[in-house]
């Protein structure tokens, strides 16, 4: 690895944006949606970057972008500053490797016919040539790293609690060593409880594999925990990008200051309610 290489972020992206055309129905218009307008920001390894906004807002635009799901219509991705060719086909498996996503939902995420253990070691099957003893070992071994057990192997995803599907997705997307995981509201469906448990894992292998974190949630109290920076989207903009002390100590825009003047677990249609009803009361 050269100098500029090891000082390079793990991250970056330079104004990125991501127009949807949605086909008009009858004696309709064809319409653009603009969900990303030109995002940028730079992630040092082994840190979070918190992105905080409204549903709608374009964070889970932005994570398929990141995670190469989806193209961006404008703007460059550098990786461990090495610059992206995200058009189909152009993508190298070592890319692909580097970079996994976590989604909210671990219900819909995993595949109900598959046992826990081959859906572990499924990236393994794909993406290596480890025999199926060795996929079983790794399987076996990242399971206790999440917190759960060799016993849970052969069993299948509706055998867990939300919190344990949580887990075994964090487990997946961790089986190809990857250095950048993208996390889009990965405690967001869980009970309370549940979330700490499952954030204070995210915090203890992020320190264990020297992880970089993008960390998307409404949640307030939750991006208060575990960010190194925040970022705030509206309406596919970064109205707000900071180091987390900066953000919460000194928001510049309307929007943000709004967002904190909310209850510590804020939610934006409560937040709007509660303005509503000042407004009318
Ligand atoms: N595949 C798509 N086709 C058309 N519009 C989309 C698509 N995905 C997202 N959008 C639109 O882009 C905007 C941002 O959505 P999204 O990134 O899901 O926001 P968030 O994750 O912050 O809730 C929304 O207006 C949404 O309706
Ligand atoms: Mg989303």
């Amino acid at each position: 690895m050269n100098d500029s290489q090891s000082k390079a972020p793990m991250l970056e992206i330079r104004d990125i944006k991501r127009d949807y055309h949605v086909p008009g129905g009858f004696m309709k218009k064809e319409k653009t949606v603009h969900a990303v307008k030109g995002v940028s920001f730079k992630l040092e390894t082994g840190k979070t970057l918190a992105i905080v906004g409204e549903s709608g807002c374009g964070k889970s635009t932005l994570a398929r972008i990141l995670t190469f799901i989806d193209e961006p219509t404008a703007g460059e991705l550098l990786i461990d500053g090495q610059r992206v060719d995200t058009r189909p086909g152009h993508l190298t498996s070592e890319m692909r490797r580097k970079v996994q996503i976590v989604f909210q939902n671990p219900y819909g995420s995993l595949n109900p016919r598959q046992k826990i253990g081959d859906v572990l070691g499924e990236p393994l099957a794909i993406n290596t040539s480890l025999s199926s003893a060795e996929r079983r070992d790794r399987a076996m071994e990242m399971l206790v790293k999440v917190g759960l057990g060799p016993e849970h192997y052969n069993r299948y995803p509706h055998m867990f609690s939300g919190g344990q599907r949580q887990r075994i997705a964090i487990a997946r997307a961790l089986m190809l060593n990857p250095k950048l995981l993208v996390l889009d509201e990965p405690v967001s469906a869980l009970d309370l409880s549940v979330q700490a448990q499952v954030l204070n894992l995210l915090t203890d292998l992020q320190e264990e594999f020297g992880l970089t974190y993008v960390f998307i949630s409404h949640d307030l109290s939750v991006v208060r925990y575990l960010a190194d920076e925040v970022m705030v989207m509206y309406f596919g903009e970064a109205v707000e990008y900071g180091s987390r002390e900066e953000v919460f100590s000194n928001p510049r825009h309307e929007y943000t200051r709004t967002l904190f003047a909310a209850t510590p677990r804020a939610d934006v249609a409560s937040i709007r309610a509660r303005l509503a009803k000042k407004a009318v009361g």
